[in-house]
Protein backbone atom coordinates (compact mmCIF):
# COMPACT_ATOMS: atom_id res chain seq x y z
CA UNK A 1 0.00 0.00 0.00
CA UNK A 2 1.45 3.15 -0.70
CA UNK A 3 0.97 4.97 2.28
CA UNK A 4 3.36 2.07 4.44
CA UNK A 5 6.19 3.85 6.20
CA UNK A 6 5.17 7.28 4.47
CA UNK A 7 6.24 10.69 6.22
CA UNK A 8 2.82 12.86 5.99
CA UNK A 9 2.84 15.95 7.56
CA UNK A 10 -1.24 16.79 8.80
CA UNK A 11 -1.58 20.65 8.66
CA UNK A 12 -4.98 21.43 10.77
CA UNK A 13 -5.85 25.10 10.99
CA UNK A 14 -8.62 27.32 12.58
CA UNK A 15 -11.92 25.74 11.05
CA UNK A 16 -14.75 24.29 11.95
CA UNK A 17 -13.96 21.04 9.98
CA UNK A 18 -11.09 21.12 12.39
CA UNK A 19 -12.65 18.03 13.95
CA UNK A 20 -12.70 15.98 10.80
CA UNK A 21 -9.09 16.12 10.71
CA UNK A 22 -9.03 13.24 13.53
CA UNK A 23 -10.20 10.89 11.42
CA UNK A 24 -8.51 12.08 8.29
CA UNK A 25 -5.34 11.53 10.76
CA UNK A 26 -6.45 8.36 12.20
CA UNK A 27 -7.23 6.75 8.58
CA UNK A 28 -3.07 7.86 7.70
CA UNK A 29 -2.32 5.82 10.58
CA UNK A 30 -4.38 3.11 10.15
CA UNK A 31 -2.75 2.86 6.43
CA UNK A 32 0.87 2.67 7.52
CA UNK A 33 1.90 6.47 7.33
CA UNK A 34 3.64 8.29 10.10
CA UNK A 35 2.05 10.72 10.88
CA UNK A 36 3.04 14.22 12.45
CA UNK A 37 0.32 16.88 13.20
CA UNK A 38 1.09 20.56 12.90
CA UNK A 39 -1.82 22.83 14.44
CA UNK A 40 -2.22 26.68 13.82
CA UNK A 41 -3.51 28.58 16.93
CA UNK A 42 -6.85 28.92 15.38
CA UNK A 43 -6.91 25.19 15.16
CA UNK A 44 -6.16 25.16 18.76
CA UNK A 45 -9.76 26.69 19.34
CA UNK A 46 -11.30 24.07 17.56
CA UNK A 47 -10.54 21.03 18.68
CA UNK A 48 -7.28 20.01 21.01
CA UNK A 49 -4.18 18.08 20.49
CA UNK A 50 -5.13 15.18 22.46
CA UNK A 51 -7.12 13.13 19.79
CA UNK A 52 -4.27 13.43 17.12
CA UNK A 53 -1.70 12.95 19.63
CA UNK A 54 -3.22 9.60 21.11
CA UNK A 55 -3.60 8.25 17.54
CA UNK A 56 -0.30 9.32 16.41
CA UNK A 57 1.55 8.32 19.48
CA UNK A 58 3.89 11.67 18.39
CA UNK A 59 3.79 14.89 19.65
CA UNK A 60 1.53 17.76 18.31
CA UNK A 61 3.22 20.48 17.19
CA UNK A 62 2.06 23.70 17.71
CA UNK A 63 4.58 26.55 18.55
CA UNK A 64 7.39 27.11 15.88
CA UNK A 65 10.39 28.27 18.55
CA UNK A 66 9.82 25.00 20.32
CA UNK A 67 13.15 22.99 19.59
CA UNK A 68 12.36 19.03 18.63
CA UNK A 69 15.85 18.14 19.80
CA UNK A 70 18.61 19.58 20.91
CA UNK A 71 20.07 20.50 17.12
CA UNK A 72 16.30 20.24 15.36
CA UNK A 73 14.49 23.36 14.80
CA UNK A 74 10.87 21.44 14.12
CA UNK A 75 9.73 23.25 10.70
CA UNK A 76 12.98 22.48 9.27
CA UNK A 77 13.21 18.68 10.15
CA UNK A 78 9.64 18.21 9.84
CA UNK A 79 9.82 19.71 6.51
CA UNK A 80 12.85 17.92 5.18
CA UNK A 81 11.74 14.18 6.33
CA UNK A 82 8.28 14.94 5.12
CA UNK A 83 6.89 12.71 1.96
CA UNK A 84 3.97 14.74 1.40
CA UNK A 85 2.38 17.81 3.62
CA UNK A 86 -1.49 17.79 3.89
CA UNK A 87 -3.26 20.42 5.05
CA UNK A 88 -7.07 20.06 6.34
CA UNK A 89 -9.25 21.87 6.68
CA UNK A 90 -7.17 24.78 4.96
CA UNK A 91 -8.51 27.50 5.69
CA UNK A 92 -8.77 30.79 3.49
CA UNK A 93 -6.43 32.72 5.39
CA UNK A 94 -3.83 29.76 5.57
CA UNK A 95 -4.43 29.43 1.78
CA UNK A 96 -3.78 33.67 1.63
CA UNK A 97 -0.36 33.19 3.09
CA UNK A 98 0.47 30.39 1.39
CA UNK A 99 0.24 31.44 -1.86
CA UNK A 100 1.90 35.08 -1.07
CA UNK A 101 4.82 32.51 0.83
CA UNK A 102 4.24 34.05 4.60
CA UNK A 103 5.85 31.78 7.39
CA UNK A 104 4.22 33.46 10.28
CA UNK A 105 3.64 30.37 12.11
CA UNK A 106 5.47 26.48 12.17
CA UNK A 107 2.71 25.08 9.91
CA UNK A 108 3.55 27.79 7.37
CA UNK A 109 6.96 28.05 7.79
CA UNK A 110 7.16 24.08 6.96
CA UNK A 111 5.35 24.54 4.27
CA UNK A 112 8.01 27.03 2.64
CA UNK A 113 11.03 24.86 4.24
CA UNK A 114 9.78 21.61 2.49
CA UNK A 115 9.99 20.33 -0.89
CA UNK A 116 7.33 17.73 -0.36
CA UNK A 117 4.17 17.83 -2.49
CA UNK A 118 1.32 19.47 -0.86
CA UNK A 119 -2.38 18.76 -0.47
CA UNK A 120 -4.42 21.28 0.15
CA UNK A 121 -8.53 20.91 1.24
CA UNK A 122 -9.97 24.35 1.32
CA UNK A 123 -13.17 24.13 4.11
CA UNK A 124 -15.02 27.71 4.66
CA UNK A 125 -17.57 29.60 3.93
CA UNK A 126 -19.16 29.55 0.51
CA UNK A 127 -18.98 33.04 0.10
CA UNK A 128 -15.11 32.79 1.09
CA UNK A 129 -14.56 30.20 -1.25
CA UNK A 130 -16.17 32.06 -4.11
CA UNK A 131 -14.28 35.09 -3.18
CA UNK A 132 -11.68 36.11 -5.76
CA UNK A 133 -8.74 36.39 -3.85
CA UNK A 134 -8.98 32.72 -2.73
CA UNK A 135 -9.76 32.13 -6.16
CA UNK A 136 -6.52 33.88 -7.53
CA UNK A 137 -4.56 32.44 -4.43
CA UNK A 138 -6.04 29.17 -5.25
CA UNK A 139 -4.81 29.41 -9.07
CA UNK A 140 -1.35 30.36 -7.36
CA UNK A 141 -0.80 27.58 -5.51
CA UNK A 142 -2.48 25.41 -8.28
CA UNK A 143 0.30 26.93 -10.79
CA UNK A 144 3.30 26.06 -8.00
CA UNK A 145 1.71 22.39 -8.04
CA UNK A 146 -0.40 21.96 -5.45
CA UNK A 147 -2.89 20.12 -5.13
CA UNK A 148 -6.44 21.64 -4.24
CA UNK A 149 -9.63 19.84 -3.41
CA UNK A 150 -12.51 21.42 -4.40
CA UNK A 151 -14.56 21.77 -0.96
CA UNK A 152 -17.82 20.02 -1.55
CA UNK A 153 -21.19 21.35 -1.41
CA UNK A 154 -23.53 20.88 1.41
CA UNK A 155 -24.66 22.66 4.47
CA UNK A 156 -21.87 25.33 5.96
CA UNK A 157 -21.50 25.73 9.92
CA UNK A 158 -23.86 29.12 8.83
CA UNK A 159 -26.45 26.70 8.19
CA UNK A 160 -27.07 27.69 4.33
CA UNK A 161 -26.42 25.12 1.85
CA UNK A 162 -23.33 25.91 -0.67
CA UNK A 163 -19.94 25.18 -1.45
CA UNK A 164 -17.29 25.35 0.74
CA UNK A 165 -17.98 21.71 3.25
CA UNK A 166 -14.36 19.55 3.82
CA UNK A 167 -13.95 16.74 1.33
CA UNK A 168 -15.10 13.15 2.97
CA UNK A 169 -11.71 11.93 4.36
CA UNK A 170 -11.89 9.41 1.38
CA UNK A 171 -11.79 11.69 -1.00
CA UNK A 172 -8.68 13.53 0.86
CA UNK A 173 -7.17 10.02 1.18
CA UNK A 174 -7.40 9.54 -2.60
CA UNK A 175 -5.78 12.32 -3.13
CA UNK A 176 -2.95 11.82 -1.26
CA UNK A 177 -2.66 8.70 -2.25
CA UNK A 178 -2.56 9.71 -6.12
CA UNK A 179 -0.44 12.86 -5.62
CA UNK A 180 2.28 9.99 -3.95
CA UNK A 181 2.09 7.81 -6.78
CA UNK A 182 2.07 10.51 -9.17
CA UNK A 183 6.11 9.53 -10.09
CA UNK A 184 4.97 5.64 -9.96
CA UNK A 185 5.87 3.00 -12.33
CA UNK A 186 2.63 3.34 -14.29
CA UNK A 187 2.96 7.31 -14.23
CA UNK A 188 2.52 8.71 -17.93
CA UNK A 189 0.64 5.23 -18.76
CA UNK A 190 -2.92 5.76 -20.43
CA UNK A 191 -5.13 2.94 -18.87
CA UNK A 192 -8.85 2.30 -20.03
CA UNK A 193 -10.76 0.15 -17.30
CA UNK A 194 -14.50 -1.52 -17.65
CA UNK A 195 -16.25 -2.29 -14.54
CA UNK A 196 -19.31 -3.38 -13.82
CA UNK A 197 -22.70 -5.54 -15.10
CA UNK A 198 -24.23 -4.10 -18.06
CA UNK A 199 -28.03 -3.85 -17.96
CA UNK A 200 -30.16 -4.36 -21.30
CA UNK A 201 -33.42 -3.26 -20.99
CA UNK A 202 -36.46 -5.42 -21.56
CA UNK A 203 -39.00 -2.78 -20.91
CA UNK A 204 -39.03 0.58 -20.06
CA UNK A 205 -38.65 -0.69 -16.10
CA UNK A 206 -36.93 -4.08 -16.32
CA UNK A 207 -33.47 -5.31 -17.37
CA UNK A 208 -31.73 -8.34 -17.94
CA UNK A 209 -28.49 -7.97 -15.58
CA UNK A 210 -25.90 -10.02 -13.87
CA UNK A 211 -24.35 -9.87 -10.63
CA UNK A 212 -21.27 -8.24 -10.93
CA UNK A 213 -20.25 -5.27 -8.56
CA UNK A 214 -17.99 -3.45 -10.09
CA UNK A 215 -15.61 -3.55 -7.37
CA UNK A 216 -13.07 -5.49 -9.35
CA UNK A 217 -12.61 -2.54 -11.95
CA UNK A 218 -12.90 -0.02 -9.26
CA UNK A 219 -10.63 -1.36 -7.37
CA UNK A 220 -8.49 -1.48 -10.26
CA UNK A 221 -8.42 2.14 -11.56
CA UNK A 222 -7.49 3.21 -7.96
CA UNK A 223 -4.69 1.13 -7.77
CA UNK A 224 -3.83 2.19 -11.29
CA UNK A 225 -4.43 6.15 -10.14
CA UNK A 226 -2.02 4.99 -7.36
CA UNK A 227 0.31 3.97 -9.39
CA UNK A 228 0.50 7.03 -11.41
CA UNK A 229 -1.80 5.82 -14.44
CA UNK A 230 -3.95 8.22 -16.19
CA UNK A 231 -7.14 6.79 -15.49
CA UNK A 232 -10.36 5.93 -17.51
CA UNK A 233 -13.24 3.99 -15.69
CA UNK A 234 -16.14 2.88 -17.96
CA UNK A 235 -18.16 1.87 -15.80
CA UNK A 236 -22.25 0.44 -16.18
CA UNK A 237 -24.56 1.08 -13.27
CA UNK A 238 -22.75 -0.02 -9.86
CA UNK A 239 -23.67 0.94 -6.59
CA UNK A 240 -20.36 2.16 -6.09
CA UNK A 241 -19.79 6.58 -6.37
CA UNK A 242 -16.88 8.67 -7.76
CA UNK A 243 -13.15 7.63 -8.11
CA UNK A 244 -10.86 10.72 -7.43
CA UNK A 245 -8.66 11.59 -10.03
CA UNK A 246 -10.46 9.19 -12.42
CA UNK A 247 -12.07 9.94 -15.73
CA UNK A 248 -15.71 8.44 -15.52
CA UNK A 249 -17.83 7.19 -18.22
CA UNK A 250 -21.03 6.18 -17.46
CA UNK A 251 -22.93 3.51 -19.73
CA UNK A 252 -25.68 0.97 -19.65
CA UNK A 253 -25.79 -1.59 -22.07
CA UNK A 254 -23.37 -3.96 -23.65
CA UNK A 255 -23.64 -1.66 -26.67
CA UNK A 256 -22.76 1.75 -25.17
CA UNK A 257 -20.13 0.19 -23.90
CA UNK A 258 -18.80 -1.05 -27.11
CA UNK A 259 -18.88 2.51 -28.67
CA UNK A 260 -17.52 3.95 -25.57
CA UNK A 261 -14.29 1.96 -25.67
CA UNK A 262 -13.82 1.61 -28.95
CA UNK A 263 -13.94 5.75 -29.18
CA UNK A 264 -11.31 5.53 -26.37
CA UNK A 265 -9.13 3.14 -28.04
CA UNK A 266 -6.73 5.06 -30.16
CA UNK A 267 -6.03 7.06 -26.87
CA UNK A 268 -5.37 3.70 -24.70
CA UNK A 269 -2.13 2.24 -23.83
CA UNK A 270 -3.98 -0.69 -21.65
CA UNK A 271 -7.11 -1.93 -21.80
CA UNK A 272 -8.79 -4.20 -18.72
CA UNK A 273 -12.08 -5.37 -19.72
CA UNK A 274 -13.50 -6.43 -16.24
CA UNK A 275 -16.89 -5.58 -16.89
CA UNK A 276 -19.17 -8.52 -16.82
CA UNK A 277 -20.92 -7.68 -20.16
CA UNK A 278 -23.91 -9.36 -21.46
CA UNK A 279 -23.61 -11.70 -24.28
CA UNK A 280 -26.66 -11.46 -25.26
CA UNK A 281 -29.70 -8.85 -25.56
CA UNK A 282 -33.60 -8.74 -25.83
CA UNK A 283 -34.34 -8.76 -30.05
CA UNK A 284 -36.37 -5.29 -28.97
CA UNK A 285 -37.31 -3.71 -25.94
CA UNK A 286 -40.77 -2.96 -25.12
CA UNK A 287 -41.94 0.87 -25.35
CA UNK A 288 -44.04 0.15 -22.48
CA UNK A 289 -44.11 -2.06 -19.38
CA UNK A 290 -44.70 -5.97 -20.55
CA UNK A 291 -48.41 -6.48 -18.86
CA UNK A 292 -48.93 -10.13 -17.41
CA UNK A 293 -50.94 -12.40 -18.83
CA UNK A 294 -52.12 -16.00 -17.91
CA UNK A 295 -49.70 -17.55 -20.82
CA UNK A 296 -45.69 -17.76 -19.99
CA UNK A 297 -43.68 -15.38 -21.64
CA UNK A 298 -40.59 -16.01 -24.12
CA UNK A 299 -38.13 -14.03 -24.54
CA UNK A 300 -36.43 -13.38 -27.80
CA UNK A 301 -32.53 -12.68 -27.54
CA UNK A 302 -29.45 -11.64 -29.72
CA UNK A 303 -26.31 -11.72 -29.40
CA UNK A 304 -24.62 -8.71 -28.45
CA UNK A 305 -20.78 -7.30 -29.75
CA UNK A 306 -17.91 -9.08 -28.38
CA UNK A 307 -16.04 -5.92 -27.32
CA UNK A 308 -12.85 -7.88 -26.70
CA UNK A 309 -13.03 -9.41 -29.80
CA UNK A 310 -13.87 -6.01 -31.77
CA UNK A 311 -10.88 -4.01 -30.16
CA UNK A 312 -8.29 -6.60 -30.97
CA UNK A 313 -9.42 -6.75 -34.37
CA UNK A 314 -8.55 -3.35 -34.72
CA UNK A 315 -5.23 -3.40 -32.75
CA UNK A 316 -2.90 -4.03 -35.72
CA UNK A 317 -2.46 -0.42 -35.84
CA UNK A 318 -1.28 -1.03 -32.35
CA UNK A 319 -3.47 0.26 -29.82
CA UNK A 320 -4.11 -0.88 -27.08
CA UNK A 321 -0.50 -2.01 -26.46
CA UNK A 322 -1.75 -4.30 -23.64
CA UNK A 323 -5.26 -6.25 -23.62
CA UNK A 324 -6.05 -7.35 -20.46
CA UNK A 325 -9.16 -9.64 -20.46
CA UNK A 326 -11.28 -11.11 -17.38
CA UNK A 327 -13.10 -15.31 -17.04
CA UNK A 328 -15.44 -15.76 -14.93
CA UNK A 329 -15.84 -19.83 -14.87
CA UNK A 330 -17.95 -22.14 -12.65
CA UNK A 331 -15.69 -25.33 -13.86
CA UNK A 332 -12.79 -26.73 -15.48
CA UNK A 333 -11.09 -23.05 -14.56
CA UNK A 334 -7.50 -23.52 -16.19
CA UNK A 335 -8.71 -25.37 -19.12
CA UNK A 336 -11.87 -22.77 -20.57
CA UNK A 337 -9.82 -19.78 -19.29
CA UNK A 338 -6.53 -20.85 -21.29
CA UNK A 339 -8.72 -21.53 -23.85
CA UNK A 340 -10.05 -17.83 -23.62
CA UNK A 341 -7.00 -16.56 -23.43
CA UNK A 342 -5.67 -17.53 -27.01
CA UNK A 343 -8.83 -17.67 -28.54
CA UNK A 344 -9.10 -13.71 -27.46
CA UNK A 345 -5.91 -13.21 -28.49
CA UNK A 346 -5.18 -11.07 -24.91
CA UNK A 347 -2.12 -10.78 -23.28
CA UNK A 348 -3.34 -11.19 -19.88
CA UNK A 349 -6.35 -13.51 -18.73
CA UNK A 350 -7.30 -13.02 -15.27
CA UNK A 351 -9.63 -16.19 -14.36
CA UNK A 352 -11.55 -16.62 -11.28
CA UNK A 353 -13.81 -18.88 -10.23
CA UNK A 354 -16.84 -17.74 -9.78
CA UNK A 355 -18.86 -20.35 -7.48
CA UNK A 356 -16.65 -20.20 -4.94
CA UNK A 357 -18.77 -18.53 -1.83
CA UNK A 358 -16.10 -16.27 -0.60
CA UNK A 359 -14.79 -14.79 -3.51
CA UNK A 360 -15.72 -13.23 -7.17
CA UNK A 361 -19.04 -11.86 -7.61
CA UNK A 362 -20.68 -9.43 -4.71
CA UNK A 363 -17.67 -9.56 -2.49
CA UNK A 364 -14.91 -7.93 -0.96
CA UNK A 365 -12.29 -10.98 -2.09
CA UNK A 366 -11.13 -12.61 -5.12
CA UNK A 367 -9.05 -15.48 -5.60
CA UNK A 368 -7.55 -15.71 -9.50
CA UNK A 369 -5.56 -16.73 -11.44
CA UNK A 370 -3.25 -15.10 -14.24
CA UNK A 371 -2.68 -16.85 -17.35
CA UNK A 372 -0.38 -15.13 -19.95
CA UNK A 373 0.44 -16.21 -23.02
CA UNK A 374 4.30 -16.49 -22.36
CA UNK A 375 4.00 -17.83 -19.19
CA UNK A 376 2.79 -20.76 -16.56
CA UNK A 377 -0.48 -20.08 -14.91
CA UNK A 378 -0.24 -18.12 -11.51
CA UNK A 379 -2.58 -19.24 -8.89
CA UNK A 380 -3.13 -16.15 -6.33
CA UNK A 381 -4.37 -16.63 -2.57
CA UNK A 382 -7.35 -15.51 -1.72
CA UNK A 383 -6.80 -11.34 -1.26
CA UNK A 384 -8.92 -8.10 -1.08
CA UNK A 385 -9.77 -6.82 -4.73
CA UNK A 386 -7.67 -4.00 -4.07
CA UNK A 387 -4.29 -6.31 -3.95
CA UNK A 388 -5.53 -8.39 -6.94
CA UNK A 389 -5.77 -5.35 -8.32
CA UNK A 390 -2.01 -4.23 -7.86
CA UNK A 391 -0.64 -7.55 -8.39
CA UNK A 392 -2.81 -7.68 -12.14
CA UNK A 393 -0.71 -3.89 -12.00
CA UNK A 394 2.33 -5.25 -11.55
CA UNK A 395 2.51 -8.16 -14.23
CA UNK A 396 1.59 -5.74 -16.56
CA UNK A 397 3.77 -3.23 -15.66
CA UNK A 398 6.64 -5.87 -16.29
CA UNK A 399 5.12 -6.60 -19.40
CA UNK A 400 5.25 -3.22 -20.52
CA UNK A 401 8.75 -2.89 -19.42
CA UNK A 402 9.93 -6.34 -21.67
CA UNK A 403 8.17 -5.12 -24.62
CA UNK A 404 8.81 -1.44 -24.54
CA UNK A 405 11.12 -0.31 -22.24
N1 LIG B 1 -16.51 -9.52 -22.89
C1 LIG B 1 -16.58 -8.59 -23.92
N2 LIG B 1 -17.70 -8.45 -24.67
C2 LIG B 1 -18.76 -9.24 -24.45
C3 LIG B 1 -18.72 -10.24 -23.43
C4 LIG B 1 -17.56 -10.34 -22.68
O1 LIG B 1 -15.59 -7.86 -24.14
N3 LIG B 1 -19.85 -9.09 -25.19
C5 LIG B 1 -15.27 -9.63 -22.12
C6 LIG B 1 -15.44 -9.52 -20.62
O2 LIG B 1 -15.33 -8.20 -20.18
C7 LIG B 1 -14.27 -10.37 -20.11
C8 LIG B 1 -14.10 -11.41 -21.19
O3 LIG B 1 -14.78 -10.92 -22.34
O4 LIG B 1 -13.09 -9.62 -20.02
C9 LIG B 1 -14.61 -12.78 -20.86
O5 LIG B 1 -15.94 -12.73 -20.53
P1 LIG B 1 -16.72 -14.08 -20.07
O6 LIG B 1 -18.17 -13.76 -19.95
O7 LIG B 1 -16.05 -14.76 -18.96
O8 LIG B 1 -16.49 -15.00 -21.28
P2 LIG B 1 -17.17 -15.08 -22.66
O9 LIG B 1 -16.10 -14.80 -23.65
O10 LIG B 1 -18.39 -14.25 -22.72
O11 LIG B 1 -17.51 -16.64 -22.73
P3 LIG B 1 -18.59 -17.51 -21.92
O12 LIG B 1 -19.64 -16.55 -21.46
O13 LIG B 1 -19.03 -18.46 -22.93
O14 LIG B 1 -17.86 -18.14 -20.78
Amino acid sequence: MILQGKNIVLGVTGGIAAYKAVDLCSKLVQAGAHVDVIMTEAALAFVTPLPFQTITQRPVSTDMFRLLDSTDMAHISLAKKADLVVIAPATANTISKLATGLADNLLTTTVLATTAPLVLAPAMDADMWAHAATLANVRTLEARGAVIIPPEEGRLASGRIGRGRLPATETILAAIRQTLGGRGPLAGMRVLITAGGTQEPLDPVRHLTNRSSGRMGYALAEAARDLGATVTLISAPTALGRVYGVRQVAVRTAEEMAVAVLGERENTDVLVMAAAVADYRPVSAAPEKIKKSEAGLTLSLERTRDILASVVDLRADGWPRIVVGFAAETQDLIANASQKLSHKRLDLLVANDVSATDAGFEVEDNRVVLLASDAAPVTLPLMSKFEVAERIWERVHGMWSERYG
